[in-house]
This record gives structure tokens, C-alpha cells and sequence, in this order.
């Protein structure tokens, strides 16, 4: 393989510039040449390519974000976003693609596998809800920024006698708000997989006032239904019972940015590596994951088969703690 192209899509998240980095570093050490593709797939179908050396991924270790961009790219999944894809692809003459991003993303890679064009995928989203790792990256620098917020508010939480609920990402995945509730020492955790009566967590509350806690830390997550607004609206109904104020913070896309960790500086520089080894070996459609402590390729229709899904010990673990 003499070039291979990489592109990151999808939400952002932090490390995405060191992969960015590793998969070109090793590329050309490989001796191949890198293409680095704006935009994600949206870039890729209007043909938006630069060529990277080793000087165009220096200083961007620490750098959050990522300095190709990213989108959120809804017409790749049409049959004319893939040919204008293969297309500017050949014309370039990209053999090869690292693609560094969550679960959408890794289903456009797939489909450009399932053309016979070669991927290695790398799984970056905070979210952590891909298989084929065990870890992705962005996930531990998110959560130090979830774990700084939550210590915190728990600060003002206990001065003032308060609950709060707050709000972490997650539209269809409970692990950051599970997560953030186990090492934040949250009362309690709302989280889409989990159906939490509001009722329940109104006693939980009056239980915690009870017991004397001086603050009640409930985290939520984005894809929690009825909806942090319903939470809401079902506590301060019933402040005078619970013993605690109810206020609300929304972490947001802050949880999007920020330097990358040390664990994601490295987690991103491994398994880019490995992605741009694995196309110069000819190994095809594989996601370059974490297995332990190795790192390990699974075939991406099996990776994607098999999303991570909430780890009922830690929810169990989640409960004890909550005492
Ligand atoms: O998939 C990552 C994620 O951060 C989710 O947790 C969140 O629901 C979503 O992206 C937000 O997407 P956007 O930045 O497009 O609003």
C-alpha cells in the first residue's frame, strides 16, 4: 500500500489528535503516504483531502479536538455518498482508510469494507458504547472533566443543603452518567438502560435526607427517559417533602473538549499505530481496540455486533456505594 488516508467523524471527543498523529507517524515510517480527509465522510464525498507529513501532526499531542474537523455525515449512507466517496478516494489514489470515530462511524467504515475498500476503524467516543474494546478513546479525559464539575458542585451542594441533578452526554448510553455516579459518589444515577420510577428517586432523596447527608448528587443521563426537564419538574413539586432544594446543572459539550488525559494521549497513540500497521499488513476490516492490556483487532462486523452495553456489577457496585 503506497497511501492510505485517515478521517475522524462523528461527535468529537479528546485524543482524536494524537490518533491523528500516531496513524500518520507510523504510516510514513511504513513508508506509505497519508492523505488526511476534513470533515470526516462529508469531507471524504466532496473530496477534501491535504497531504500529511510528520511536521503537519507536530504540537497537536496535547491539543483537544481535531484539527481535520469532524460531521456528522447522513448521506454517506446513501449509495451515491459511498461512489462519490470511492471515487475522489481512487482519484487520490488512497488505498487504504483509518477511520476514528464512534458507532456511526464505524458503520460508514464498515460499509466501504463491504466494497472491498480497505478500513481499520479506531472506536473514539465518549460515549464508550462500541465493541471490539474495552475502552474508546476520549472516554477517561471526559470523565475527569464530569468528576471536576461533580466535585464541585458537590461543594456548593453541601454548603447550601442541596440536590442537584446533573446532566451528562449520553443519548443512548448510560455509562458516562453510571460511571461519574460510582467514582463522583453520586446518590443516585438515571441512565436510558435502567427504567427508574420518579417515585423511587424522591424516596431515595427523602432516605438521604434522613440518613444526614448534607447534599444529594443525582447524575442523569442525556437519554434518560422521561427527561432531566421531567426529573426536574417531579422534584421541585416536591422540594417541601424531600428536605433538599432542587437545582440543575447540564454538563454539555464541555464534556466534548479539553486536553486529552495521559491514558487517552496513549490509548489514541497505540491504537492509531496499530491501525495504520494493520492496512500496511494487509489485514482488512478490523477495529484496532483495547483487550486488556493489548492491543487487539476484531473484525468490525463483529465489533459492531456486539455493542458494549452496562455492566450490571457496576450497577450493582453503583447501589452500595450510594449508602
Ligand atoms: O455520541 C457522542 C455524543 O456526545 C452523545 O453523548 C451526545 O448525545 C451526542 O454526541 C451529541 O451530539 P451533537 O454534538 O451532534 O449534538
Amino acid at each position: 500500500m503506497k497511501r492510505i488516508g485517515v478521517l475522524t467523524s462523528g461527535g468529537d471527543g479528546p485524543g482524536l489528535n494524537p490518533c491523528i498523529r500516531a496513524v500518520t507517524r507510523t504510516a510514513l515510517s511504513l513508508g506509505m503516504a497519508v492523505s488526511g480527509i476534513k470533515r470526516g465522510f462529508a469531507g471524504l464525498i466532496d473530496g477534501e483531502m491535504v497531504d500529511l507529513n510528520d511536521r503537519s501532526v507536530g504540537g497537536i499531542l496535547g491539543q483537544g479536538g481535531t484539527f481535520l474537523g469532524t460531521a456528522r455525515a447522513p448521506e454517506f449512507k446513501t449509495p451515491k455518498g459511498l461512489r462519490e466517496a470511492l471515487r475522489n478516494l481512487n482519484e487520490a489514489e488512497v488505498e487504504g482508510l483509518v477511520v476514528i470515530g464512534g458507532d456511526g462511524s464505524q458503520h460508514g467504515a464498515l460499509a466501504l469494507h463491504k466494497v472491498g475498500f480497505p478500513i481499520t476503524g479506531v472506536p473514539a467516543t465518549i460515549d464508550n458504547d462500541i465493541g471490539g474494546t474495552d475502552i474508546a478513546v476520549g472516554v477517561d479525559t471526559t470523565m475527569n472533566t464530569i468528576l471536576d464539575a461533580i466535585d464541585k458542585i458537590k461543594d456548593t451542594a453541601s454548603s447550601h443543603q442541596r440536590a442537584f441533578l446533573i446532566e451528562v452526554m449520553g443519548r443512548d448510553s448510560g455509562y458516562l452518567a453510571l460511571m461519574g455516579g460510582i467514582t463522583g459518589g453520586a446518590e443516585a444515577v438515571l441512565i436510558p438502560e435502567v427504567d427508574t420510577p420518579l417515585e423511587m428517586l424522591a424516596q431515595t432523596m427523602v432516605d438521604a435526607y434522613i440518613r444526614g447527608k448534607s447534599h444529594c448528587i443525582v447524575i442523569v443521563a442525556e437519554g434518560y427517559k422521561p427527561g432531566t426537564q421531567a426529573v426536574i419538574d417531579h422534584l421541585q413539586e416536591r422540594e417541601e417533602e424531600l428536605g433538599f432544594e432542587v437545582r440543575v446543572t447540564v454538563l454539555g459539550h464541555v464534556q466534548r473538549g479539553g486536553r486529552p488525559s495521559a491514558f487517552d494521549r496513549l490509548l489514541a497513540t497505540r491504537l492509531g499505530a496499530a491501525a495504520a500497521q494493520a492496512l500496511h499488513d494487509g489485514k482488512r476490516g478490523h477495529i484496532a481496540g483495547l483487550a486488556g492490556n493489548r492491543v487487539a483487532l476484531t473484525p468490525i462486523e463483529e465489533a459492531l455486533a456486539h455493542p458494549k452495553t452496562i455492566d450490571p456489577t457496576l450497577l450493582n457496585l453503583a447501589k452500595i456505594m450510594e449508602r
